[in-house]
């Protein structure tokens, strides 16, 4: 199919989902327990990353190689393309039902592959809305799959296929791992997790960026791999920060996520609460305090503030993916960063200060596939590379980056005299 079809079946997409968007963010507030404002973020994310898949599909370029860069290579052309690389299977959390499947769809479509999809077990309903809107569009019958259910089998049904030509996953570190493991030298990218950390420096205004924190903590109850789990402040501003923190996160309402006033809901699974409440009250034990939260009510985990957090508490060193987030005090910017970097995981790192120099310190020194200078680690646009180094993935998601993982790059030459 050439290009401007692909284009114009991804831009149907958009159209179709910009109709109907607040039924999709009701879906996903009723699929996933998303507050409805930011399932309607959602959603809005949704459509950038459809329209940039569909404007990404007209610009797949190669480029012409100097051959007579090297002895020998004189009269000969030589020029790249790209093509779509086959079959793509991907696997999707239930974090981002949409947005996290557009990021995978989005650019194997405009690739020009085929799909099959398998979203999590607990949100299936978003990825089959889609694929409605594909088939829609002209998408032709069998290029996308929806595969749904769980388990051991049908990932391994899936992975280990030899028909399959590319793996995009985002999802645990442990599966990554496992994953990789079974897909031998067909192509991966991976998502994975990270306990996301956030240096903030005494030259900033504390009541201008805590809003702003409380949010990248507590959005959709820390489930995103992003979310802000580590706050590491400057000494001098220690205790005015974490009382300002403290108290905003205490005005947080919670509630049904179809009430417009809610924003934060129940956690995705019993599973998931009784983990963190186990990791917080061991922190407890271990000589960590609570600051606000630090216990269920029914199916919400409250919105939690740790302080007297140690390294090797598994609030700190492994990833929450729920509403618990601590504040740690710091001398030394190289002592923050140290911290930072003092993780088996490497995704998104914050930093605010107005000092230049200091900013691009951090930004070398830090080990993460992100450096978000001035705003919290949580941030994302969706055309941005994204992805992370350690534990945290493998290879690059936002759009552009994608497709390159996602197609095969074909070398051809000429020579120019016989
Ligand atoms: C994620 O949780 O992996 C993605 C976060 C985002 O896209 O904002």
């Amino acid at each position: 199919m050439p290009a401007h079809q692909r284009a114009d079946i991804l831009f149907k997409v958009v159209r179709q989902l910009e109709e109907r968007k607040e039924e999709a963010a009701r879906l996903l507030a009723l699929e996933a327990g998303k507050p409805i404002r930011t399932a309607r973020a959602e959603i809005g994310r949704t459509i950038a990353t459809y329209q940039f898949a569909a404007e990404e599909a007209k610009r797949i370029y190669g480029e012409t190689i100097p051959m007579d860069a090297a002895p020998g290579g004189e009269d000969r052309l030589g020029f790249t393309w790209r093509e779509p690389i086959g079959t793509v299977v991907a696997i999707c959390p239930f974090n981002f039902p949409f947005n996290l499947v557009a990021h995978k769809l989005g650019p194997a479509i405009a690739a020009g592959n085929t799909v099959v999809l398998k979203p999590a077990e607990q949100t299936p309903l978003s990825s089959l809305f889609i694929a409605e809107l594909f088939q829609k569009a002209g998408l032709p019958d069998g290029a996308l799959q929806v595969v749904t259910g769980s388990g051991r089998e049908l990932g391994d049904a899936l992975v280990l296929d030899e028909r399959v030509k590319k793996i995009t996953f985002t999802g645990s570190s442990e599966v990554g791992k496992q994953i990789k493991a079974k897909a031998g030298l067909r192509k991966v990218t991976l998502e994975l997790g990270s306990n996301s950390g956030l240096i903030v420096e005494p030259d900033v205004p504390v009541e201008t960026i805590v809003p702003r924190c409380v949010e990248g903590a507590f959005a959709f109850a820390g489930q995103v791999c992003i979310s802000l789990q580590r706050i590491y402040v400057h000494e001098s501003i220690y205790a005015e920060f974490a009382e300002q923190f403290i108290r905003r996160t205490g005005q947080l309402r919670i509630g049904d996520p179809l009430d417009e006033q809610t924003d934060l809901s129940a956690m995705i699974h019993e599973r998931e609460l009784a983990r963190i409440d186990e990791w917080v009250q061991d922190a407890v034990r271990a000589g960590a305090s609570i600051g606000c939260g630090g216990r269920r009510e029914q199916s919400v985990y409250l919105p939690t503030v740790m302080l007297d957090v140690k390294p090797d508490m598994a609030v700190s060193c492994k990833e929450v993916f729920a509403p618990v987030v601590s504040i740690v005090p710091y001398r030394e910017l190289s002592e923050a960063i140290a911290m930072v970097n003092d993780s088996v995981y490497g995704l998104n790192v914050g930093i605010y200060t107005r000092n230049l120099t200091n900013a691009f310190q951090a930004a070398r020194d830090i080990q993460a596939g992100g450096v978000i200078i001035n705003d919290i680690p949580t941030f994302r646009v969706d055309h941005m590379p994204y992805g992370g180094v350690k534990e945290s993935g493998y290879g690059r998601e936002g759009i552009k980056y994608a497709v390159q993982e996602m197609t095969e790059l074909k070398f051809v030459t000429m020579k120019t005299t016989l």
